[in-house]
C-alpha cells in the first residue's frame, strides 16, 4: 500500500538551474533510497533532437509539440542528448505549452507505483507540488560552467569556457522566464547551495535533509 494512500513509495523532487549537479545527486540519492529515478532533463532532451534530425526549429510550436507526442522509449536512451545544440533545443522546446502537457503525464505515472526521485526544473512546483521532499540545488554561474566544461571537455568536446557560461546564463534566463512552469524554487523546497560542495559533500547534505525530513535513508 502506498506511503500516502496513492503512491507506492515518497517522491522526492530535485530542482536546480543547468548543471547544477541535480542529476548525478539525484541518482546517488535514489541509489541510496532504492528508489527510481528520472532525469526529466533528458525527456526534454530528446524532444529537441527528434526536431533537430526533422530540420525543424525548436521554437516552432507546432513542431515542438508534434514531436513530444511522437517521442518514443528508444529516443530516451541516445548517445547524443547532451551536446550543446541539445542543450539549447531542449531550453526552446520546453517553454511550448503543449510540450510539457505531453509530458506530464509520463512523469507522473513513473513515480506511481514505487515512488521515485525526479530531477529538472518544475517538479515542486508543476509536476509533483505535493512531493515528499523537495531540493532546490544551486551553485554559482561560474562554477556551475566550471563542471559542464569539464564534462564536455572529458567528452571530447573542446568548447572555450566563456562560451560555456554565456551558453549557460542563456538558458538559464530562457527557463526562468517563460510563462509555462517557470525555473524557480517551490515555496517549500530546501536549497542547497554546492558552490563549495563537491559531489560527495553535497550527496552527504542531502541524504542528511531526507533522513531529518523522511525518516529513511
Ligand atoms: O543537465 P542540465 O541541467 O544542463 O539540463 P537538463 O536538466 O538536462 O535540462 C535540459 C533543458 O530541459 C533545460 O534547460 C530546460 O529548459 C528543460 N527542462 C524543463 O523545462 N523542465 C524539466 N523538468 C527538465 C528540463
Amino acid at each position: 500500500m502506498s506511503e500516502d494512500g496513492r503512491r507506492g513509495g515518497p517522491v522526492i523532487a530535485v530542482d536546480g538551474p543547468a548543471a547544477a549537479g541535480k542529476g548525478t545527486l539525484a541518482r546517488r540519492l535514489a541509489a541510496a533510497l532504492d528508489l527510481p529515478h528520472l532525469d526529466t532533463g533528458l525527456l526534454y532532451r530528446a524532444v529537441g533532437r527528434r526536431v533537430l534530425d526533422a530540420g525543424g526549429d525548436p521554437a516552432d510550436p507546432a513542431v515542438a509539440a508534434r514531436e513530444a507526442e511522437a517521442l518514443a522509449p528508444q529516443d530516451l536512451g541516445r548517445a547524443d542528448l547532451r551536446a550543446p545544440e541539445v542543450d539549447r533545443a531542449a531550453s526552446l522546446v520546453a517553454a511550448v505549452p503543449a510540450v510539457r502537457r505531453a509530458l506530464l503525464a509520463f512523469q507522473r505515472r513513473f513515480a506511481e507505483p514505487r515512488g521515485a526521485v525526479l530531477d529538472g526544473r518544475d517538479i515542486g512546483t508543476v509536476v509533483f507540488p505535493d512531493a515528499d521532499l523537495k531540493l532546490f540545488v544551486s551553485a554559482s554561474d561560474e562554477e556551475r560552467a566550471r563542471r559542464r566544461w569539464l564534462e564536455l571537455k572529458g567528452r571530447g568536446v573542446e568548447v572555450p569556457f566563456e562560451t560555456v557560461l554565456a551558453d549557460l546564463r542563456a538558458r538559464d534566463a530562457r527557463d526562468a522566464s517563460r510563462d509555462v512552469a517557470p525555473l524557480r524554487p517551490a515555496a517549500d523546497a530546501i536549497v542547497l547551495d554546492t558552490t563549495d560542495l563537491d559531489a560527495d559533500a553535497a550527496f552527504a547534505r542531502a541524504l542528511a535533509i531526507v533522513r531529518d525530513r523522511l525518516g529513511r535513508a
